[in-house]
């Protein structure tokens, strides 16, 4: 009873993110390293949601051995059907069935009495039930509820056969103390509660997400619902790291443990950043870039006479070495791979070899070559989306009184065309004539440029968003030249778009919960 179940949500309610859709070949390399990382159980996606949701939490459930695979469905037996469709073939599946039991969810969005919401929870927990053990039930808005009412509803998914029952501060709502009231309260009325694990879900929108998990925790609640760097729907969810830490710092404190191994942490982080787009602010607790970095000369003064007078973790618990081995030109196959699978990834001979050739070529360019580094060449060549359109060639001419001009040659399905255009600047000039070529209707949202690593050689790693017809796509592109840089993010924002019009894997925003 002291160990505490981690439910992973980083590829449901975290893809719910504005904009961090991400690709099947994405969400299976994020869920292999969330299995390395010891996760309980993973939501892998929302099957009813779309053909590439299904699509994806199939492959998901037939590849991950280690972690009870969830897929998540609203309580009708459509949803049910298709999330036990996807998952069927897991080592360790679970159903997620979720319905509102807030009055003002019941009332305007359900428009169903309390006892109409009592007999679909039954139901349709029985229903997925009838196919499955291991079924969880979601009371939506369930901090918002009235309390008597909630118990009533988790006693009847219970006696339907939850094993687990979930208690979500859907809209961030709650505080610390009156959320650990709550928990405290469902454990003492709730029938036969001793029956499920007793979870908790919670939003950030007051910031106050990582407070309210541990209230509950502490409270009696034994799962936590949760996402790498906290990303998820508006101001995201509990963040993993800042639980699993805060239960290992403060074991003193709550007495809790979990199967987590943190040294896993900080990989999947970058991991996570680097797929979705959304950059970690640097302040973030844990595993943001100042999290372990000490400015105040009386800091640094007493970190060198004694670590623990201002640090209460130490970086290498969450995977952050200070003495990383770094690679360069003349490393060999050998140390590349090893790299690679300490950094998490296993890739085949035919991945490997293309992998291996960008790195000779990064390195030509780049003296020492950084986990980071690797990282950005492992998004751009192993889980980039089939490519529609390649960026064959590009020249820029710029700079005081030149006029801003592109020379661009595109690969489109496989035949090379050419053009040059200008613009305001040289970025866009290049821009410009690519989606003159392409014919784009697609607009730039968000343009951002950061440097990978440290360094005057860092390579500098571009990350765009565009949006065409409701559909948003993230493209990134690294170089040691930020306009080539540039222009590798749009085409590879172009072709994700391209992706996402062919495989219908954005969900319909009606109806992600
Ligand atoms: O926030 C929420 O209520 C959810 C449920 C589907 C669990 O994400
Ligand atoms: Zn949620």
């Amino acid at each position: 009873m002291d160990q505490v179940i981690i439910f992973d949500t980083t590829l449901r309610d975290g893809e719910q993110s504005p904009g961090a859709s991400m690709n099947v070949a994405e969400k299976l390399r994020l869920a292999t390293q969330l299995e390395r990382l010891g996760v309980d159980a993973m939501e892998a996606g929302f099957p009813a949601a779309s053909k590439g949701d299904f699509e994806a939490v199939k492959l998901i459930a037939e590849k991950i051995q280690n972690v009870q695979v969830t897929a998540l469905a609203r309580t009708s037996k459509e949803d049910i059907d298709l999330a036990w469709g996807a998952i069927k073939d897991a080592a360790q599946p679970r159903i997620h069935v979720f319905l509102a039991t807030s009055d003002i969810h019941m009332k305007h969005k359900l428009k169903m009495s309390r006892d109409q919401v009592v007999e679909t929870a039954v139901e349709m927990v029985g229903y997925a039930k009838s196919f499955i053990g291991n079924v969880e039930f979601s009371a939506e808005d369930g901090s918002r509820s009235d309390w008597d009412f909630l118990c009533r509803v988790f006693g009847a998914a219970i006696e339907a056969g939850a094993t687990t029952v979930n208690l979500p501060d859907t809209v961030g709502y709650a505080m610390p103390d009156e959320f650990g009231q709550l928990i405290s309260y469902v454990r003492q009325h709730t029938p036969n509660i001793h029956r499920a694990v007793l979870s908790v879900h919670c939003h950030n929108d007051l910031g106050l997400a990582t407070a309210n998990t541990l209230a509950g925790l502490r409270a009696g609640a034994r799962q936590a619902e949760v996402t790498i760097n906290g990303i998820g729907e508006r101001a995201g969810n509990t963040s993993l790291e800042e639980v699993v830490m805060g239960l290992y710092t403060r074991k003193d404190h709550m007495d809790l443990t979990t199967s987590i191994n943190t040294k896993e942490i900080f990989p999947l982080s970058r991991l996570v950043s680097m797929v979705t787009g959304i950059v970690v602010q640097p302040n973030k607790a844990i595993v943001g870039a100042n999290a372990f970095a000490h400015e105040a000369g009386i800091h640094q003064d007493g970190v060198l006479k004694h670590r623990m007078t201002y640090e209460i973790m130490e970086a290498q618990t969450i995977g952050l070495s200070s003495n990383r081995l770094v690679l360069g030109k003349h490393s060999g196959r050998h140390a590349f791979k090893n790299k690679l699978e300490d950094l998490g990834y296993d890739l085949t001979r035919e991945e490997l070899n293309r992998l291996f050739e960008k790195f000779k070529e990064l390195a030509d360019k780049k003296k020492e070559i950084l986990d980071e580094d690797i990282e950005a060449l492992m998004a751009e060549e192993i889980l980039r989306v089939p490519d529609v359109y390649q960026l064959d060639y590009l020249n820029v001419v710029g700079g005081t009184g030149a006029v801003p001009t592109a020379t661009v040659k595109l690969k489109i399905k496989g035949e090379v065309v050419q053009s040059a255009g200008f613009g305001v600047g040289p970025i866009d000039a290049a821009f410009n004539t690519i989606a003159k070529m392409i014919e784009t209707r697609s607009k730039l949202l968000r343009f951002s440029v950061n440097s990978i690593s440290g360094g005057m050689d860092a390579q500098g790693e571009v990350t765009v968003r565009l949006q065409e017809n409701g559909l948003i796509a993230l493209g990134k592109g690294s170089d040691s030249d930020i306009i080539t840089a540039s222009a590798k993010a749009y085409v590879n924002g172009l072709n994700r778009l391209e992706y996402m019009k062919t495989n219908p894997s954005v969900k319909p925003e009606e109806i992600t919960p």
